[in-house]
This record gives structure tokens, C-alpha cells and sequence, in this order.
């Protein structure tokens, strides 16, 4: 998992099955010669089907987490099977020293449904990312060698690479890597004010998230986003979109962007995550003028592009273009069922939605919920310590949402206990503290 529970302990496993044997064996193995830099749940998964996922003792589970929203159709769609399967036979990979049949074909079809011009395939969030940056950096390059400075949004997350922790505004994910790019300057999320005193001629890009996703769902405002498109043009800076998670679909528009009336265009937009439903696949599409500061030999990779990512995410493209209006009817729907259940627990701050990406921001820790939801057959997950995230495959249906609530409303019964525990633990802390 690339971000939420990295650092966390993991918990041994309790062996009483023979499912748990394998689970146990394969938790072991990775304790040994795994990096520990993820704290995993403790749970093994064999495989999925539709919205569900299994372990090796063939217990469901309701995935409204979709591998941190990359499987948007679900495990086993058939159409991504048999374009896997047909494209695997033909060819996996030819490299970027050759043309293949689908990769300008997806740039073709990404340029026409985000309305920019060029893109450029990689195989992660991060890389694409940091392709991001190198434009910005290229572009101010050329204009001086002053320009240079980067704004970027409070809150904010943007992968795991230098580049791209050095763009995001999280200080936990910062501190151990320090230091990191010069001239990157944080706002908060909603004060266009401190965005407009923030750039100046040094100003080479800003960056943001339309809708944050690992801050905790916050929608970023239409009014910060004419902002950031004024200030951006001001100073001949490109104003980059972070769509890795809130993009291709999840909220509901191939691109959260495309929410606004009239649009507000980027210069640049990176995304990932869905595009290749799994195939690792990651894009940077700029206008005419960003792609104008990558020229031949500047930027490359060996794996982007190749014949069976390109070829999987036209699939998933056509399908999720059949999809758009039922992801915006199922996110209403979830939302309002969401919402009538949080009405009635107190330590519910606010549920927040945009299409197939939705939250519940607790007014405590939530981290006790997302595995009593594993007890119950239920995957979600935790960010920002407070935020219960969920973002469902688009293929969910409003049965399957009613389960998912089902299963939350006993848990937030239980959750009545947790929270005067943690009010109790809150009153000990101030008093200790007088
Ligand atoms: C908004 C955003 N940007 C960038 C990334 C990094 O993507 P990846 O993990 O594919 O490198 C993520 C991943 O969660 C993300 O949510």
C-alpha cells in the first residue's frame, strides 16, 4: 500500500484453519525478507471476483477500497480479462525505442476526453508526478533560471518519490528525506488570498489535488481553482492537476475537473490509479504549451506505454465511458445512505462525496473501525487518522451498498463505546497536563 498504513506493526495472524496456515506462512516470509515499510493488515488475499475479494479460506469480503482505487471494475471483468488475454499472446512490452498499436491510441483518446494535447505514459502516480515536475521545472527553465518555485496545497498528497514528497504537504511523509526540492512553497487548501501572495515571476508551477484524497477527501473549492488557473497565467506558470485518485471516473466525470461549469482547464494533468484497473499505467497529459518543454532525450522511461497497459486501459475507457451517469447515481445513493446512518451517531464529524469516492470524518481515531470491518467481512480503510475512506469499484450495486451499511451502522453501535473511551482518555490527557 503506498501510503495510510506504512509504519504500522503488523499483527501476527491466529492460526486455526488451513487457510490461516498459508496466511500465516506468507506473513512470515515477508517478516523475514520484506522490507518493513509497510504495516499490512493482517490478512492474505487469493483473489476476487466482481466487487468482492477472497482469503485462502474462501471468506468474502466486501472490497470498498479496490486496492486504494485501482480495481474500478471489480475482480474478473470480462472485458479486461479477454484484452489481457489477447494482448498478453500478442505482446507484453516492445519498449519506447519502437512504436506499438495502442499507445498513441490511448494518447489520442486521453487528449479528447480531458481536452489537453499530448501525453506521456509511465507506471505509477509518483512517476507520473514526477514527470509533472520535471515539465514545471523545464518550462521555468526556459523562460529563466530563476524560475523555479513550486506551489502546492496544505494537505496534500502526491506519491512517495523525492520529487513527488517534496510537492506533497504532509510533513510526516517529508521529515526522514530532508532535504528536498529547493523553492517548494505550501498554502492552505481554501485561502486564495495566500495562494495569490504565494506566487511571484519565480513561479515556475502549482500544484493540486481537485479533490484530496489521502488528506481526507476534501474537495478542493471552484473558487481556489479559478484562483490557481488566474495566478498560473499571471506569471506564465503551468498549473498542474493531481487527478491520480480522484480521476478516470471515481467522481463521477472522466476527470473531477470536469465537475465545474465552465471547466478549468490545467496546463498539466497526472492520473493513474484505474487507468490500467491493475496493469501499472500512469500519464502525464499537458496542453501545447507544458508538452513544449519536454523535448527528444528530456524525459523517458522503459516500461511506460507498452501494448498491454495501453491496450487494457482503452478497455477500461470505453467502459467506464458506458458508466459515468450510473457512478454518479450509485455515489448519491451511497452518500445518502451514508449520510441518514451518520446522523445518528454523535462522533460523526461530517460524511463527505464526490461520485465513488466518499468519507466519514470521525471526531476520533478511526483506525479500531477499519478492522472490526475486516471481522465483519467489510474492507475499508483509515486516512488521516479520523477519515473512514471509502472508494468502491464502479461496478457496485445499491445491494451491495446496503450490505456495506448494514455492516457499518453495528459497527458505529460499537463505536458509541470507543468514543466515550476516547473522551474519557482526552479529559485524563488535559487534566495530566494542568
Ligand atoms: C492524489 C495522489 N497522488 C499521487 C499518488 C501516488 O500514486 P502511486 O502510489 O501510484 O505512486 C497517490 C496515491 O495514493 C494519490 O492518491
Amino acid at each position: 500500500m503506498s501510503e495510510a498504513v506504512a509504519g504500522e506493526p503488523v499483527v501476527a495472524a491466529e492460526v486455526h484453519s488451513p487457510g490461516q496456515l498459508i496466511a500465516h506462512e506468507i506473513m512470515e516470509r515477508e517478516k523475514q525478507y520484506l522490507l518493513q515499510n509497510y504495516g499490512r493488515y493482517p490478512l492474505a488475499l487469493d483473489r476476487g471476483k466482481g466487487c468482492y475479494v477472497y482469503d485462502f479460506d474462501g471468506r468474502r469480503y466486501l472490497d470498498l477500497l479496490s486496492g486504494i482505487g485501482v480495481n474500478a471494475l471489480g475482480h474478473g471483468h470480462p472485458r479486461i480479462v479477454k484484452a489481457i488475454r489477447e494482448q498478453s499472446a500478442k505482446m507484453i512490452h516492445c519498449s519506447n525505442l519502437y512504436y506499438n498499436e495502442y499507445q498513441g491510441r490511448l494518447a489520442e483518446r486521453l487528449c479528447r476526453i480531458s481536452h489537453l494535447d499530448r501525453a506521456f505514459f509511465c507506471n505509477s502516480g509518483a512517476e507520473a508526478m514526477e514527470g509533472a515536475i520535471k515539465m514545471v521545472r523545464a518550462h521555468g527553465r526556459s523562460i529563466s533560471p530563476e524560475k523555479y518555485e513550486i506551489i502546492s496545497l496544505e494537505n496534500s498528497f502526491h506519491g512517495r518519490t523525492i520529487g513527488a514528497i517534496s510537492v506533497t504537504g504532509q510533513p510526516k511523509y517529508r521529515k526522514d528525506f530532508e532535504p528536498l526540492l529547493p523553492g517548494v512553497k505550501f498554502v492552505p487548501v481554501r485561502d486564495d488570498r495566500a495562494l495569490a501572495s504565494a506566487v511571484n515571476d519565480r513561479t515556475a508551477g502549482i500544484i493540486l489535488e481537485v479533490i484530496q484524497g489521502e488528506g481526507g477527501g476534501h474537495p478542493i473549492c471552484e473558487r481556489m481553482l479559478h484562483a490557481a488557473r488566474r495566478e498560473a497565467d499571471r506569471v506564465d506558470a503551468l498549473l498542474v492537476f493531481d487527478e491520480i485518485q480522484c480521476g478516470v471516473g471515481r467522481a463521477g466525470f472522466f476527470f473531477a475537473y470536469q465537475q465545474f461549469n465552465p471547466e478549468v482547464l490545467p496546463d498539466v494533468m497526472v492520473t493513474a490509479k484505474p487507468l490500467g484497473v491493475g496493469i501499472p499505467l500512469g500519464v502525464v497529459v499537458a496542453n501545447q504549451k507544458g508538452a513544449a518543454a519536454i523535448k527528444t532525450g528530456m524525459h523517458g522511461t522503459t516500461f511506460g506505454g507498452g501494448p498491454l497497459a495501453c491496450h487494457v486501459a482503452l478497455e477500461t475507457l470505453d467502459i467506464i465511458a458506458e458508466m459515468l451517469p450510473s457512478i454518479r447515481q450509485r455515489g448519491d445513493y451511497f452518500r445518502s445512505q451514508l449520510n441518514d446512518l451518520c446522523s445518528k451517531f454523535e462522533f460523526v464529524r461530517e460524511v463527505r462525496a464526490r461520485g465513488l469516492m466518499l468519507g466519514i470524518d470521525l471526531k476520533m481515531p478511526g483506525k479500531a473501525f477499519v478492522t472490526d470491518a475486516m471481522a465483519e467481512g467489510l474492507l475499508i480503510n483509515c486516512t488521516h487518522d479520523t477519515v473512514l475512506r471509502f472508494l468502491p469499484p464502479f461496478i457496485i450495486t445499491e445491494k451491495e451498498i446496503d450490505s456495506a451499511v448494514r455492516i457499518l451502522r453495528k459497527l458505529f453501535k460499537k463505536g458509541n463505546g470507543y468514543y466515550k473511551e476516547y473522551l474519557k482518555e482526552q479529559k485524563a490527557a488535559a487534566a495530566a497536563s494542568q
